[in-house]
């Protein structure tokens, strides 16, 4: 079975599909957009963000994020 590229999965699929699907993914943009507007030297504090061990519902477990103190 394929997907289109670039089509998420964390939002279901077929009849059951996320109905917040596009609300969501609007939502993200903007926050990512103004986190990156208000702090653009925003860096990851640790090499490898650790994931959660969900197999069904995939995500980061943590997101450890710093600005360099010249920023
Ligand atoms: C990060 C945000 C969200 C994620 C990851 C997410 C994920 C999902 C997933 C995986 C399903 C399918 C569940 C299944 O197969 O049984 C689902 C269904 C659904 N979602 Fe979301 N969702 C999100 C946000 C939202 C929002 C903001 C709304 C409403 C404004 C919403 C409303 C619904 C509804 C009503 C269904 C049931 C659709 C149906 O059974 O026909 N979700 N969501």
């Amino acid at each position: 079975m394929g997907r289109r590229a670039f089509a998420p999965l964390s939002f279901g699929s077929g009849p059951h599909v996320c109905i917040g699907a596009a609300l969501t993914m609007m939502e993200a943009e903007i926050v990512f957009d103004k986190l990156m507007r208000r702090w653009p030297a925003l860096a990851l504090s640790e090499p490898r963000p650790r994931w959660n061990r969900n197999p069904v519902y995939r995500g980061l477990a943590t997101l450890q994020l710093h600005v360099p103190a010249s920023a």
